[in-house]
């Protein structure tokens, strides 16, 4: 049974971006069992509120205006954020050939994914770097690990650009107390992925994994969770694999 004392975000105020369905719905979740105040986000209200967290926030990730707009609300409802994971972002393109990749398609992946994840850090770091405190997990992708021809390559960029910002950041703030740690994860099963994967390439992608089965929205959640935490105060830049083995072979 959780004690007061395990509860890891206890008083925290904490924003999951995309927290409106799949991992950072899970995320959103876990915090709150920890004592966390969380803002739940997404573009789209009535997904949102399936969240069931502490409040409900709507802005499009892409836009600063609408990302600034949301943060005033966060502070008035709840206070100021200690907590964010930037975690919206999702795959814009068919893997295939570059020159068949569409300027809109490269130009959604980067604004979807990289740019995105730059507009929510940027709206929240001033607030911070006041207080001198926060924690700060970004969201990438095993996909900009190596070089799988599965993947689409706008997104595995996009991906690639978050763990490097992730670690400049990481070496920015660290004198203002702010932890920047990014999590790479290979294909979770969200509620999307087990409509869009039929079961026998689930079994298949299972296999090629040492750990043999597919991550579960937990996986994930447990590791941002400990990023988050005090538990790990002495860690930022990293770049964690929640992949089962896989992207080391
Ligand atoms: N699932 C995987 O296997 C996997 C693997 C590696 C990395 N990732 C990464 O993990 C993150 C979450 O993925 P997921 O599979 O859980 O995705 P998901 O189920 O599609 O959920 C994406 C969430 O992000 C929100 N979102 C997307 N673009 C947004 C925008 N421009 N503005 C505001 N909200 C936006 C969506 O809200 P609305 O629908 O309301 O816009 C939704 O809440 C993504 O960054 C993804 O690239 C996922």
């Amino acid at each position: 049974m959780k004690t007061e004392d395990m509860r890891l975000l206890k008083d925290k105020v904490a924003l999951v971006t995309g927290s409106s369905s799949g991992i950072g719905a899970g995320i959103a979740r876990l915090f709150a069992q920890h004592g966390a105040k969380v803002a739940v986000h997404g573009r789209d209200m009535h997904a949102a509120a399936a969240g069931g967290c502490a409040i409900h926030v709507t802005a499009d990730a892409t836009k600063l205006n609408e990302t600034e707009a949301m943060r005033r609300q966060i502070e008035q409802r709840l206070g100021p954020v200690n907590v964010l994971v930037a975690n919206a972002g999702r795959n814009y393109t068919m893997p295939g050939p570059l020159e068949d990749t569409s300027e809109d398609g490269w130009r959604a992946s980067i604004d979807g994914n990289l740019t995105s994840t730059f507009l929510s850090l940027k709206t929240f770091l001033p607030g911070m770097k006041q207080r001198r405190t926060g924690s700060i997990v970004t969201i990438s992708s095993a996909a900009a690990r190596r070089a799988n021809p599965s993947t689409p390559i706008p997104y595995a960029a996009a991906k690639a650009g978050i763990m490097i910002m992730t670690q400049h950041l990481a070496t920015q703030v660290g004198p203002f107390n702010i932890r920047v740690n990014c999590i790479s994860p290979e294909t979770i099963l969200t509620e999307s992925n087990r409509e869009r994967i039929p079961e026998a390439q689930r079994a298949t992608l299972a296999k090629a994994h040492p750990l043999r089965r597919l991550g579960t929205v937990e996986d994930v959640a447990q590791a941002a969770l400990y990023l988050a935490s005090d538990n790990a105060a002495w860690i930022t830049g990293v770049i964690l694999d929640v992949a089962g083995g896989t992207v080391m072979l």
